[in-house]
C-alpha cells in the first residue's frame, strides 16, 4: 500500500519511554504468570494520540506512586500489524490476546482522505473492521477513536448529540461513521469515542500534529497572519485530558460517546483566546484575521454535548480551560 510522508506533522519525535512489546511469547507468558494485569494493545502508537496513550498506560502504576505498572502495553508498529491486512491482525491479536484494544491507527488527515478515498476506506473502515472482528473472536473490549467530523453535514448550531441521524459531508467523516456502524453490527463490546480536534504544546521528543496552539506559535514565529472562520463552531481538546480520561473509559458500557471539550465560541474567538493566553494580545491585532466568508451560507458546527459521557462520571474542562492548562503545563 502507498505510504504518505508525515508532512502534516509540525515535528516528529520518537516514543522513547513507551514499552513496545512485540508479541514476544516468552515475555507475554512470563508476565501472565506474574499477575492479572490488563493487557492493552494500542494501535497507531507512533501517532499523536497513540504515543501519549502508550506513555500514559505504560507508566500508570508509577503515576499512582506504585512500584509496578497496572497494565502491560503492547504497541505494534504499522509494520508489525498492518490493520488493513486481515492475516496480520489475526496473527498479532491471537498472540497477544488482549483484554482491551485502544484503536488509534487511522488516516487522520481529512485532506489526505479527501484526495485518497480508497486509502481512507481501507485503513479507516476495513482496518477498523479487521480489529473489531478479532476483538469479537477473542472477547477483547474495543475502544475506537472516532471523530466529531461525523457531524459535519448537519445544519443548526446546537451542540450535537450521539443520537442524531447523520450525513457527513467529507470522506473522513463518512468513513468514521461507517466504521462505527460496522462495529456495532458485530455485536461486540465496543466503545466509540467521537473526538474533537486536539492540541498540545510542542515539546522535544513529543510527536505533534498540526493544532491550534502550534498554528498560533508558528504565526507568531514567522509573523504570518492566520485567517479563522467566524462561522465555524467546534470544541478543541487538550490531548492530555483525552489521554488521562481513557483509564475510566475502560470501565464504561458499550456505546457511542462524544468525548472532548465543549466550546461556546466560534473558531476565530478560540484562536484569539490562544493569542491572549500566550500574552500576545498586541500581536493578535496584527496577525489574526476574521474569515467572514467561509461557511457563511451554512455555518459549520462540530460542537458536541458531552452530557451522555458525564453520566459515566467522565468529564472534560471547557476548550478555553484546556488551552490555559496546556500553556501553563508548558512552562
Ligand atoms: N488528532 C486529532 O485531532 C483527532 C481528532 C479526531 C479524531 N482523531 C482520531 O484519533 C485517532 C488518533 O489520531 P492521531 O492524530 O494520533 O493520528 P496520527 O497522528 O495520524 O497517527 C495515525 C497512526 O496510525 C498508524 N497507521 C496508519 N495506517 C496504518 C495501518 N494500515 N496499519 C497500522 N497502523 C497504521 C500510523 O502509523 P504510521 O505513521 O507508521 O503509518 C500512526 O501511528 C485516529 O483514529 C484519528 O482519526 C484524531
Amino acid at each position: 500500500m502507498k505510504r504518505f510522508p508525515s508532512f502534516f506533522y509540525f515535528e516528529v519525535g520518537i516514543i522513547s519511554e513507551c514499552r513496545r512489546e512485540e508479541g514476544n511469547m516468552n515475555y507475554f507468558q512470563e508476565k501472565k504468570r506474574k499477575g492479572q494485569k490488563k493487557k492493552i494493545v494500542i494501535t497507531g502508537a507512533s501517532g499523536f494520540v497513540g504515543s501519549r496513550l502508550c506513555d500514559f498506560f505504560s507508566k500508570s502504576g508509577f503515576w499512582k506512586n506504585k512500584s509496578e505498572h497496572d497494565y502491560i502495553v503492547f504497541a505494534p508498529t504499522h509494520k508489525q500489524m498492518d490493520i488493513t491486512e486481515e492475516k496480520s491482525v489475526q496473527t498479532y491479536m491471537k498472540e497477544i490476546h488482549p483484554d482491551v484494544v485502544i484503536h488509534s491507527a487511522a488516516i487522520s488527515n481529512t485532506w489526505v482522505c479527501e484526495q485518497h478515498p480508497e486509502l481512507s476506506s481501507n485503513v479507516n473502515v476495513i482496518g477498523t473492521v479487521n480489529i473489531g472482528t478479532m476483538c469479537g473472536e477473542l472477547g477483547s473490549k474495543l475502544i475506537f477513536m472516532s471523530s466529531d467530523q461525523v457531524y459535519n453535514g448537519e445544519i443548526g448550531l446546537h451542540p450535537h448529540l450521539e443520537t442524531e441521524f447523520l450525513r457527513p459531508s467529507n470522506v473522513y467523516g463518512k468513513h468514521k461513521l461507517e466504521a462505527e456502524q460496522r462495529l456495532f453490527n458485530m455485536n461486540i463490546d465496543v466503545v466509540c469515542l467521537r473526538l474533537t480536534w486536539m492540541f498540545d504544546y510542542p515539546k522535544v521528543g513529543s510527536i505533534l500534529n498540526q493544532n491550534i496552539i502550534v498554528n498560533v506559535l508558528n504565526a507568531l514565529k514567522q509573523q504570518t497572519s492566520i485567517q479563522s472562520p467566524i462561522h465555524e463552531y467546534r470544541g478543541v481538546t487538550y490531548v492530555w485530558d483525552v489521554v488521562k480520561n481513557m483509564e475510566n473509559v475502560l470501565d464504561i458500557s458499550a456505546g457511542i460517546y462524544n468525548y472532548g471539550s465543549e466550546c461556546s465560541g466560534n473558531t476565530y474567538e478560540t484562536v484569539g483566546f490562544v493569542f491572549d493566553s500566550l500574552g500576545k494580545n498586541m500581536e493578535k491585532e496584527k496577525l489574526l484575521l476574521a474569515d467572514t466568508k467561509r461557511y457563511v451560507n451554512q455555518p459549520r458546527n462540530l460542537s458536541m454535548s458531552i452530557e451522555k459521557l458525564k453520566k459515566t462520571g467522565i468529564s472534560f474542562p471547557s476548550s478555553y480551560e484546556g488551552i490555559l492548562q496546556c500553556i501553563k503545563e508548558s512552562n
